[in-house]
């Protein structure tokens, strides 16, 4: 794989792609992938822009400023506009890249881990921290925190994770982590078919998620797309509600 060329989050459904369902794969071959994902996500952090590297490898910086404005809008939406300092919200920011997102809902009040497979992005989040937020070098379906979330919240990182087993895992494992009463929202295309597009993206039927957040005690309060430049792509919101 090559961080350079990968298409970003703005794919148009209509680019032509490979439709294929995720192979079934062994353990061994999950094991692999996220060591080849680890050592891919490293790589492009190191070798993008600030912003290209975690957002729209296909777009310019200033192009990447405004998806990222554009989404923290719509993620305030999700998480609500209340700060209270005496008892701050529980976040996880799962998959945190360089932590643009982490930094900027830490400096709502909230308490935020974020937590990212690559280490280069983890020690970029650290050397920027702004106080509030921790860090730590993590596998979505690995972390295991003392305590469960308000708010978890997973912004194009899941349709990177190309092994089906290790994309369940993953999912079930950050759903498990949000309280009762509380918020999960993961980032997908809006689209009810399975794609892999390449070999660093694989896109899932949002009916695949909702079966297995459904199973996990969720129900959905919405999807709301980013509405950045018609692209295909949005927060697929549950509440842990029963
Ligand atoms: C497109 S970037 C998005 C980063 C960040 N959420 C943002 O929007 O700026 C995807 C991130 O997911 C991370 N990632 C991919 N697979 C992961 C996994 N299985 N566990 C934890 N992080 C993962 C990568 O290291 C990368 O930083």
């Amino acid at each position: 794989m090559n961080p350079a060329v990968c298409l970003g989050v703005g794919n148009d459904v209509s680019d032509p792609v490979q439709v294929n369902p995720p192979e079934v794969s062994s353990a061994e071959d999950a094991v692999r992938g996220v060591v080849a994902t680890a050592e891919f996500w490293n790589a492009r952090h190191q070798e993008l822009g600030y912003l290209r590297s975690g957002g729209d490898a296909g777009r310019d910086e200033a192009s990447n400023e405004i998806l990222y404005a554009v989404r923290l809008g719509r993620l305030i939406d999700i998480v609500g506009d209340q700060c209270a300092p005496a008892a701050p919200l529980r976040i996880l920011d799962a998959g945190c890249g360089k932590g643009w997102f982490t930094r900027r809902v830490a400096s709502f009040g909230h308490r935020v881990d974020g937590i990212d497979v690559s280490e280069h992005a983890i020690s970029l989040c650290r050397q920027q921290a702004v106080g509030q937020e921790r860090y730590a070098v993590s596998r979505l379906d690995q972390w295991r925190p003392p305590c469960l979330y308000d708010v978890v919240y997973c912004i194009d990182v899941l349709f990177h994770v190309m092994n089906d087993q290790v994309w369940e895992a993953s999912l079930r494992n950050i759903a498990s982590l949000v309280r009762w009463g509380g918020t999960l929202t993961v980032t997908e295309h809006e689209a009810d078919v399975t794609r892999t597009w390449a070999d660093y993206q694989c896109t899932r039927a949002l009916s695949r998620y909702r079966k297995i957040l459904e199973s996990q005690g969720f129900v959905e309060r919405g999807f709301i797309p980013y509405g950045f430049r018609s692209g295909p792509v949005g927060f697929l919101v549950m509440a842990r509600s029963g």
